[in-house]
C-alpha cells in the first residue's frame, strides 16, 4: 500500500512575520522564505506551513485576513508566492498554508458592507448578548453604530463569520480552489472546531477551548470538511488538511479524523504533557489507539517555547529536556510538526518591553496576560546586531531580539557537532534513513522508574525523565544520542535511539 506524503512527514512551521525579511523592512516576507529553503532541505524537514500572508490590518498577526486571494504587501505579492512555492518543490519541500474561515478581518468588504446593513446574515449580529467572552479576553460582543452587537470569538477585528449561511461555505470552497490551483499541497485549519456555534446562542458557564460547550465542536462542521475533502481529493498530488482542533479527548479528535474528513489534526495534549513517563504514555497511548493518522508537536507560534516551559517546571533542564522529547517525538509513529527556531533551542523571549508587544491577548487584557509575543521574535540567523541577519540593511525586526539570540544565532551553531542545530540535522536525517525499515505500530519494552522505552521494528527508543541514570536496553547500536551515555547509563532529562537486530 502506498503511504501517503503527509503520514510520516515532518513539517516547520514558519512565521512568516519573523522568520527571514528580504525587503528589510523589518518584517519577514516570502522571499526571505525562498531565500531560506536551502537552510530548510539541509535541516531536513519535508513540508513547510506559512501562516498567513493574506491582506490584513494585523490585528491578530494576518489571523484577520481581509482578503483571501491575496498577499498582504507586507509579505510580497501572489507573483512572490508562486515563485516560493516552484522553488519550495524544487527543494523536495511540500507547502501548507493557513485558512482562517472562522472569522474574517473587520476590513473585509464582506463586513465593511455588513456594517452599512448590507447581507448581515454573513456574520453572527443579534439585538442583544450573551455571556460568551472572546478567547483574547473581554467579551466576546461588539456594538455597532445602528445598536446591534457582532461576534467575535478573538479579537473585535475578526468577525465570526456565519456557516449557517450557503454563501459562506460557498466562498470557502472557492478560495480553496484558488490556492490549490497555484500548487499548495494542504491546508491548515484555523480554529477548525469553531465554525458552528449551537442555535440559540445559549449561555456558557465553561468556554475553554476544550469544554464541549456550545461555542465549539458542533456536529455540522464535520458537513464541511467532507466538501473540503471533497475538492482536495478533486486535486492530483495527495492534498490534504491538518486541523487546529482543540477537544477534551482523542475520541472527540479522531471524530474529525474519520477517512472522508481531514487527514490529520494536531495533536494538543502531546504539547500539553508535563515531563513524566507516565503523561508521555498516556498520550501516546491514546492517540495510537484512538486516531488514524497521529501528528506531534511540542511549540508553535501561539505557546510558550517547550524549551522554557520545561525551564519552569525545574530550572536549568529545558534546553537537555527539550531535546529529549524532540527525539522522542521523532520515534513516534506519523508526523511532526516543528516551530522556528526550536531547532536553535530558542527560549520564550519573556522580558520583552511592553510598548514592543502587538498580540491583542496582551492589548486586550491591558498587560494582565503576557500573550503570546515571546515565541513571535525573530530569528537569529547571525551573530551580529541590529538584526542577528534577520533584515539586511540596518533595520531593527518588529520585535527586539534579546543579545541572548547572538550565541543561538544559525551562524554560531553551524557545524558546532554538539550544537541544538547539527543534534535537529542529524537527529531528521536518522529518521529519513530509518523509515524505510521501520513499521507505524509500536511496542512497549519494560522500562525502569523513571523512563520510557519503547520500540518500532529495529528502532528502540529510551528517554529518562526520573532523576537517576538508567541501565539502556538490550541493543547493538547506539544511532544517537541528546546527551552523553556513560557505561552503558542512560542519564535524567536524556534520550537515545538505539539499533538491535
Ligand atoms: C489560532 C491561531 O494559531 C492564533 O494565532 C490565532 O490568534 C487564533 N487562531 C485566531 O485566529
Amino acid at each position: 500500500m502506498d503511504i501517503p506524503w503527509w503520514r510520516d512527514a515532518v513539517v516547520y512551521e514558519i512565521y512568516v512575520r519573523s522568520f527571514a525579511d528580504a525587503s528589510g523592512d523589518g518584517v519577514g516576507d516570502l522571499v526571505g522564505v525562498r531565500e531560506r529553503l536551502p537552510y530548510l532541505q539541509r535541516l531536513g524537514v519535508d513540508a513547510i506551513w506559512l501562516t498567513p500572508f493574506y491582506p490584513s490590518p494585523m490585528a491578530d498577526g494576518g489571523y484577520d485576513v481581509a482578503d483571501y486571494r491575496g498577499v498582504d504587501p507586507l509579505f510580497g505579492t501572489l507573483a512572490d508566492f508562486e515563485a516560493l512555492v516552484t522553488a519550495a518543490h524544487e527543494h523536495g519541500l511540500r507547502v501548507i498554508v493557513d485558512i482562517v474561515p472562522n472569522h474574517s478581518s473587520s476590513a473585509h468588504p464582506w463586513f465593511q458592507a455588513a456594517l452599512k446593513g448590507e447581507h448581515r446574515d454573513r456574520y453572527i449580529f443579534r439585538d442583544t448578548t450573551n455571556n460568551w467572552q472572546s478567547t483574547f479576553s473581554g467579551p466576546a460582543w461588539t456594538r455597532v453604530a445602528d445598536g446591534q452587537y457582532y461576534l467575535h470569538l478573538f479579537a473585535p477585528g475578526q468577525p465570526d463569520l456565519n456557516w449557517r449561511n450557503p454563501e459562506v461555505r460557498a466562498e470557502f470552497l472557492d478560495i480553496l480552489r484558488f490556492w490549490l490551483d497555484r500548487g499548495v499541497d494542504g491546508f491548515r485549519i484555523d480554529v477548525a472546531m469553531g465554525l458552528y456555534k449551537a442555535e440559540g446562542l445559549p449561555d456558557v458557564s465553561d468556554q475553554s477551548f476544550k469544554a464541549v460547550s456550545p461555542v465549539w465542536g458542533q456536529p455540522e462542521v464535520h458537513d464541511v470538511y467532507r466538501d473540503w475533502r471533497r475538492v482536495l481529493d478533486s486535486y492530483p498530488g495527495e492534498r490534504m488538511a491538518v486541523g487546529e482542533v482543540w477537544t477534551d479527548s482523542s475520541e472527540d479528535l479522531a471524530l474529525y479524523l474519520r477517512p472522508d474528513e481531514l487527514h490529520q489534526s494536531f495533536n494538543f495534549a502531546w504539547l500539553q504533557a508535563p515531563w513524566s513517563p507516565t503523561a508521555f504514555k498516556k498520550v501516546i497511548d491514546d492517540t495510537v489507539s484512538t486516531v488514524r493518522s497521529a501528528t506531534w508537536v511540542l511549540s508553535n507560534h501561539d505557546v510558550v517555547r517547550h524549551r522554557t516551559r520545561y525551564d519552569a517546571a525545574d530550572p536549568g533542564t529545558g534546553l537537555a529536556r527539550a531535546r529529549a522529547a524532540l527525539l522522542t517525538m521523532l520515534a513516534l509513529p506519523g508526523s511532526a510538526y516543528l516551530y522556528q527556531g526550536e531547532e536553535l533551542g530558542l527560549p520564550e523571549v519573556t522580558d520583552l518591553p511592553d510598548e514592543a508587544r502587538q498580540d491583542p491577548v496582551f492589548l486586550q487584557s491591558k498587560g494582565e496576560l503576557p500573550g503570546r509575543d515571546g515565541c513571535r521574535v525573530p530569528i537569529p540567523w547571525t551573530v551580529d546586531p541590529p538584526s542577528h541577519g534577520f533584515s539586511p540593511g540596518g533595520a531593527e525586526p518588529w520585535l527586539p531580539q534579546p543579545e541572548t539570540f547572538a550565541e543561538l544565532s544559525v551562524e554560531k551553531q553551524e557545524g558546532v557537532a554538539d550544537s541544538t542545530l547539527e543534534f535537529y540535522r542529524r537527529a531528521l536525517a536518522c529518521r529519513r534513513e530509518l523509515a524505510g525499515s521501520i513499521p507505524y505500530t509500536l511496542e512497549w519494552l519494560k522500562s525502569p522508574e523513571g523512563a520510557l522505552f519503547f520500540t518500532r521494528g529495529p528502532l528502540i527508543c529510551a528517554i529518562n525523565c526520573g532523576l537517576r541514570p538508567v541501565r539502556l536496553p538490550a541493543h547493538d547500536e547506539v544511532i544517537l544520542s541528546t546527551g552523553a551515555l556513560k557505561r552503558g547509563l542512560l542519564p535524567p532529562d536524556t534520550a537515545v535511539w538505539l539499533r538491535r537486530s
